[in-house]
């Protein structure tokens, strides 16, 4: 299926679908959501990711539980309301679209008041599809930014899956990546497999394949060996959040790629919507960082690989230092070397 005709979310028959992101690339399916509790669970889950995904998802799950609550009196309406509010807030921690998109819906049904509860239940699905189209307006903008930045030729490494599936579509460093290709330069894409969870081999990879862009797949501790050798011009990843200052929090492993970029004088590019910007964080030691099962570290699906009862660590994200990054690339251009003033600058 040619990637531009794939959804990661899409709203059919009054469900949200997502695809599930689990079982990708041996399976491509969806699952349909109907409730706030469910679409906590989803995300939970990981059957959508990505911090951009999530945050739509996220702002779908809100209006699904104002639709089943269209007959409901306002009294009720308020106290499931909250409840849905609560329940998507802790379904992941790190991502700060998620909190961004419940803000924005919250606002809206702030302003909402007195509405009738069929109103009020349009009013948040439009505000939905409001984010879900915004997301991929902003990825086409902070796609033609950074592509700039790409010599025709360059090789790119990137980490995780910062793609369409992590966003409404396009995505964000691999938005980057299609903008540049979409200008006719020739780029090609090393991925990190990504362990634990494989996002660049599974997702990564797959988006790649899918649009016949050339992608090599490598395992997480080959990028310093390919750059030692002069195989990567260029390394280009997403975030979850951004403190003011800067800093950058993204999937494991992503401090790794930038000490290692800076080590061989390669170019360290964030794609970050400002809606990934937390100005209310100071720096990254603050950012919550979410620790997942063991599981995903002793072993993947049914294949248990580490022995019974040893101790795991199984952080999902890193901080990288503003230090690190040479530029975030955003919808409104690209800030170099970001630090508190050019990255507050951003919102004035
Ligand atoms: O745990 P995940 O798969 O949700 O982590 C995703 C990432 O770390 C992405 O790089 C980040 O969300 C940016 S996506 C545009």
């Amino acid at each position: 299926m040619p990637l531009e005709k794939v959804e990661t979310l899409r709203w059919k028959d009054g469900c949200l679908e997502m695809i599930d992101q689990r079982v990708l690339p041996a399976r491509f399916e969806y699952l349909a959501y109907a409730d706030a509790a469910s679409v906590a669970a989803g995300i939970r889950a990981m059957v959508v990711r990505g911090a951009p995904a999530i945050g739509v998802a996220a702002a779908y799950g809100v209006a699904l539980e104002a639709l089943k609550l269209r007959a409901a009196s306002a009294a009720e309406r308020r106290s499931a309301m909250t409840k849905a509010f609560d329940v998507l807030a802790a379904s992941r921690p790190t991502a700060v679209n998620l909190f961004w998109a419940l803000k924005r819906m919250r606002a809206l049904w702030d302003r909402l008041g007195g509405a009738s509860g069929d109103e009020f239940a349009n009013a948040l699905l439009a505000e939905a599809h409001e984010v879900l189209a915004e997301d991929i307006r902003i990825n086409r903008s902070m796609g033609a930014h950074g592509a700039a930045l790409l010599a025709d030729g360059a090789r790119v490494l990137t980490h995780c899956n910062a793609g369409a599936l992590a966003t409404a579509g396009h995505g964000t460093a691999l938005g980057v990546i299609r903008s540049a290709v979409e200008t006719g330069k020739k780029i090609s894409v090393i991925a990190d497999e990504t362990r634990p969870f494989l996002q660049g081999a599974r997702l990564t990879a797959w988006e790649m394949v899918q649009e016949k862009i050339p992608v090599t797949l490598i395992t997480d501790n080959m990028a310093g060996f390919m750059m030692s050798r002069g195989e990567v011009d260029a390394v280009i990843v997403g975030t979850d959040r951004v403190a003011a200052n800067g800093d950058v929090a993204n999937k494991i492993g992503t401090y790794m790629v930038a000490v290692l970029a800076r080590r061989h004088g390669i170019p360290f590019y964030v794609a970050c919507p400002l809606s990934t910007i937390d100005l209310g964080i100071p720096d990254g030691n603050a950012i919550p960082i979410e620790e997942r099962d063991a599981s995903e570290v002793t072993g993947f699906r049914d294949c248990q690989w580490a022995a019974a009862g040893v101790a795991v660590r199984n952080p999902a994200f890193d901080v990288t230092p503003a230090e690190l990054v040479t530029a975030l690339i955003t919808e409104q251009g690209v800030v170099k070397q970001p630090n508190r003033q050019n990255v507050a600058a951003l919102f004035k």
